[in-house]
């Protein structure tokens, strides 16, 4: 049977602007942060303290979160690859640090300059810092499904980072599709084989839909029993470090499903339409949420 409810993370102020090449007003950004929580959005990326030279986009995160009216209840995360980064989410008082790896050795290389082992040293401090600091701790792990560099990516591969990510203390791990090319039997098997080593409910999809599989992954993942997804709204995004790679699947289309399955997500449809509609006209970018378009357009 699929899950009553499900939770959702809209990871689009930080995943779907990270890659926008114009500069976007910060005032932008805290104001699509304030409308995906007006809408219901309980959790979300609001902000990355990552090198500035690496991802210009997400240099004014401490603006960002120092500007947000926040509601209580709600998480915001911010990604910290390192102690510069954790320095930042503290300053900021993210409720939640979010420390991203990879389960591909060439894509660990291109995305945070070190191997997979020397990022663990790295997050050790970091993970310890934040759970000290009663800060929620959740891992990313890229190319769960696939990598741009190096194609094939065992599962074994996957489970290892896990593990190795699981005794830093890690409270969730988003297992994600980087560039989009899982489908649902492989997708079924990487979150079968890491469920065995962390459990099922610790587990957050997080789909790319580059081949237009990201909603079928995640209703594979519902099979499971997984009820945490991560999204964007208006499918919003794409790596810096993933070339080809597509937003994220657009959350107005996980709502979408979840409500046609019957499955509670607490967000309210329109408003979150009203929002993505608003974030893609406001940078320049077509609306991608297929649900939100259709429901737009009757
Ligand atoms: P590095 O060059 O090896 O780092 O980069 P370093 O420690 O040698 O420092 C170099 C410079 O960066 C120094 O400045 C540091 O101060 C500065 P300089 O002395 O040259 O002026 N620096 C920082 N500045 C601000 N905040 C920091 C920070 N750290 C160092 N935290 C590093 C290593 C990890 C910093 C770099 O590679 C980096 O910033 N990478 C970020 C890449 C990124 O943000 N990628 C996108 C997020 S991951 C993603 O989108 C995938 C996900 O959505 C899941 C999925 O779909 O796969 C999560
Ligand atoms: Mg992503």
């Amino acid at each position: 049977t699929l899950p009553k409810h499900v939770h959702l993370i809209d990871v689009g102020p930080r995943d779907g602007l990270q890659n926008e090449k114009t500069p976007i007003d910060t005032a932008i950004k805290i104001e699509l942060i304030e409308r995906l929580t007006a809408a219901g959005i309980r959790h979300l990326e609001a902000a990355s303290f990552v090198s500035p030279k690496w991802v210009p986009q997400m240099a004014d995160g401490a603006e960002v979160l120092a500007g947000v009216k926040r509601k209580p209840g709600a998480t915001y995360a911010a990604l910290a690859p390192n102690m510069k980064g954790l320095e930042g989410a503290q300053a900021a008082s993210a409720d939640e640090v979010v420390i991203f790896g990879a389960a591909s050795e060439a894509f660990s290389q291109k995305n945070i300059n070190c191997s997979i082992a020397e990022s663990i040293e790295r997050f050790r401090p970091v993970a310890q810092a934040a759970l000290a600091d009663q800060r929620r701790l959740r891992a990313a792990i890229s190319c769960c499904l696939g990598c741009p560099y190096q194609g094939e990516v065992p599962i074994a591969a996957v489970v290892d980072v896990v593990q190795r990510l699981k005794d830093l203390g890690t409270q969730v791990f988003c297992i994600a599709d980087t560039i989009g090319v899982g489908t649902p039997e492989h997708t079924k098997r990487v979150i079968e084989a890491v469920a065995g080593v962390i459990g099922i409910e610790r587990i957050s999809g997080h789909f790319h839909d580059t081949y237009g599989t990201a909603l079928a992954n995640v209703y594979a993942c519902l099979e499971l029993g997984v009820s945490t997804f991560e999204s964007s709204v208006s499918g919003l995004g794409g790596c810096p470090y993933a070339k080809g790679a597509t937003g994220n699947v657009a959350t107005e289309d996980v709502v979408y499903l979840m409500h046609g399955l019957g499955i509670e997500t607490g967000v309210d449809l329109d408003a979150l339409i009203d929002a993505g509609a608003w974030i893609a006209e406001a940078i320049g970018r077509p609306y991608a949420a297929r649900a939100g378009r259709a429901l737009l357009a009757k």
